[in-house]
């Protein structure tokens, strides 16, 4: 990827679909000047996302997209080229992108997944480790590939489960360290 060449940002599109505290986060790092990312777009398949707000707030366009159409994705494409984007995070997005999005962004979309991956790789993780009697889980900033949760991993962090834990204790205690993490990651991709 390519690295931070004095004060030129690389244009950054966030996804989302729902609370976008991840998208918050982010938008806070890209403000920073070690920062190496600006973000340009928030591209949301709901158009009521809760973290819409956080898009509005700082003057990021918000552009909803319906994934259910596959025309649309062309007019996505579209949109990304012409703002130069060349860096895709994914931070809560519940849709899986198209193999041929994939092949034409190869390399540039990452993804947050709440899961010390490769275990638990899709939905309910936090469920899935307690069932297991996992120890510990955490959250892995991985690249995208056409494979599900399965991409080259980038940083992943650990936490500890109790035995007084619970799919909401864990889901705050790792919401905390993924506003760590994803920054730290972006971080590492462009050093
Ligand atoms: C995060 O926990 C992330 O790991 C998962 O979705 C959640 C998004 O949270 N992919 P938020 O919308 O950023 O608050």
């Amino acid at each position: 990827m390519a690295k931070l060449i004095g004060d030129i940002k690389n244009n950054t599109a966030v996804f989302i679909s729902g609370k976008g505290t991840n998208l918050k986060n982010l938008i806070n790092f890209s403000k920073k000047k070690y920062s190496p990312i600006t973000i340009k777009l928030v591209i949301s398949d709901k158009i009521n996302a809760e973290g819409k707000k956080y898009a509005i707030i700082n003057n990021i366009k918000f552009n909803f997209i319906n994934f259910e159409n596959n025309k649309n994705e062309e007019k996505l494409l579209d949109l990304l080229q012409k703002n130069k984007i060349t860096l895709i995070c994914l931070a809560g997005f519940m849709k899986i992108l198209s193999k041929n999005f994939i092949t034409k962004f190869r390399g540039k979309v990452i993804n947050i997944h709440p899961s010390l991956l490769p275990k638990f790789k899709g939905l309910n993780t936090f469920k899935r480790a307690i069932k297991n009697k996992e120890k510990y889980t955490g959250s892995t900033v991985h690249y995208v590939s056409k494979k599900l949760d399965s991409g080259k991993i980038i940083l992943q962090q650990k936490v500890k489960i109790y035995k007084y834990d619970n799919e909401k204790s864990l889901s705050k205690k790792v919401k905390r360290i993924e506003h760590i993490l994803y920054p730290k990651a972006i971080l590492k991709i462009y050093n």
